[in-house]
């Protein structure tokens, strides 16, 4: 996925085919889900302020930050708690009786209770910090490697990002269970009467993600995790893309897995999490072997650590821990409900202008969806308008976003994403329209 090169539309083994009667759904019916609003209205140029990166100058113009699905910038807050920790506190964690490691220790932990908090998980030890997403995944996708056989299936959907499709092939070669995908519509909305058929007693998992990163549609995982669990199926949820815009709540939700990374809520990178409920993290072998997710080790026999320790093998992100439980206070502070109604707002705003651009077409029109607008205009490069806008100080991705099967699936090398953050304003907006439209001019 480096750099994300376009490539071809080619068809892998869980290419779907395109309907050919089915058109997308036209865009003055896009409905913006209802969203509860307890907070105050949030005070952008305020928020703004907190977050450093924002007034820099990109070739010699104000930067205007619109990658925000493949990363979130930081606020002084968190850069502050991550610096703070280094100058006064830095030591090993769960290891030494010193008064630094103890401190160090409690810091650590002190941001797995947030986290949970933040969630609402059972268990503080249900909540298992990774480096990541990616890592969460492949340590459930690991973790089932004697859990199944040949005849079970592994059911994914046709929305999911690159690291929720490898992991369970590889689950499938090393298992012979089959892998088989819930197909989507042009809309980018997931097939749920196919969902429905596909279900069945050999269904053993069910992994989606909860937000698109290409599309931003929001799945209805609440019918997939209830339908799969009537099948004693275990259900992981990706939710890398949504935590950034909706908060979940684990025991309200009731999947097995919820895996997420911090830098993609103001957090760092290097640092995320996997939610598993504590029987299901029980039953999985250990993804990593090493110092502290041990109780006892001998040459002959080595017994494995309680949780959440028998998956966090070796010294952790500490500092990167520290700052992504400064990162849940700072949205707490900001308020979830406030950044949800300021990303709806910029939804609106953005798909209305973005659409009066003669040959633009949007991918992504599902019913319910997040701030994420990904675009092509008429027949001109993903890549070329990407490089035009980012001599115009504007940050967008290009390409396949890590999602070729729904580039395959819409026929199109790749597309231009714009993803909209909390901290994004409607002259924003503005700019990025009139880079478009330059962009169209130059190219044409
Ligand atoms: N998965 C991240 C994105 O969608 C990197 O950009």
């Amino acid at each position: 996925d480096r750099n994300d090169k376009p490539t071809t539309a080619e068809s892998g083994y869980y290419f779907l085919q395109s309907p050919t009667v089915e058109t997308a759904r036209p865009h003055s019916n896009l409905q913006i889900p209802a969203k509860t609003q307890n907070d105050q209205p949030i005070d952008i140029l305020k928020i703004r302020k907190d977050f450093p990166i924002l007034s820099q100058k990109v070739n010699g113009k104000q930067l205007v930050y619109l990658d925000n699905g493949a990363s979130s910038q930081k606020p002084q807050q968190v850069i502050d708690a991550i610096a703070n920790y280094y100058k006064e506190i830095n030591a090993n964690v769960h290891r030494g009786v010193h008064t630094l490691s103890q401190l160090a220790t409690d810091a650590f932990e002190a941001a797995r209770a947030k986290i949970q908090q933040h969630i609402n998980a059972k268990e503080s030890y249900e909540v298992i910090l990774t480096s990541g997403t990616t890592h969460s995944i492949n340590i459930v996708a690991n973790g089932f490697s004697n859990m199944l056989k040949v005849g079970d299936e592994i059911l994914i959907s046709a929305l999911e990002h690159h690291s929720n499709i490898v992991p369970w092939q590889m689950l499938c070669e090393r298992t012979g269970a089959t892998l088989k995908v819930i197909p989507m519509n042009l809309d980018g909305e997931l097939l749920m009467a196919e969902f429905d058929s596909l279900l069945n007693p050999n269904t053993k998992i069910v992994a989606v993600n909860h937000v698109s990163n290409a599309l931003g549609t929001i799945n209805p995982i609440r019918y997939i995790i209830a339908e799969a669990h009537k099948g004693g199926a275990a259900v992981l949820i990706d939710g890398a893309q949504s935590v950034a815009h909706i908060k979940p709540d684990m025991q309200e939700l009731d999947c097995d897995f919820y895996t997420f990374s911090a830098h993609k809520i103001c957090g760092p990178t290097g640092t995320g999490v996997l939610f598993g409920k504590e029987e299901w993290l029980n039953k999985l072998l250990p993804f990593q072997g090493g110092g502290e997710m041990i109780k006892e080790v001998t040459f002959e026999k080595t017994t494995y650590a309680d949780l959440p320790y028998k998956f966090e093998a070796g010294t952790p992100n500490i500092a990167g821990v520290v700052g992504f439980g400064a990162a849940i206070d700072y949205l707490n502070e900001v308020g979830m409900d406030a950044i949800a109604q300021q990303e709806e707002e910029i939804l609106k705003y953005a798909t209305a202008e973005l659409l009066k651009i003669p040959e633009l077409k949007i991918w992504g029109t599902a019913q319910e969806k997040v701030s994420v607008i990904s675009f092509n205009v008429g027949n001109l490069h993903p890549y070329d308008i990407g490089t035009i806008l980012d001599n115009s100080g504007i940050a967008v991705r290009t390409g396949h976003h890590c999602a070729q099967p729904i580039m395959n699936f819409c026929k199109i090398p790749g597309t231009v994403r714009a993803s909209f953050s909390f901290y994004n304003t409607i002259e924003e907006v503005d700019l990025l329209v009139k880079a478009i439209l330059k962009a169209q001019k130059m190219l044409s």
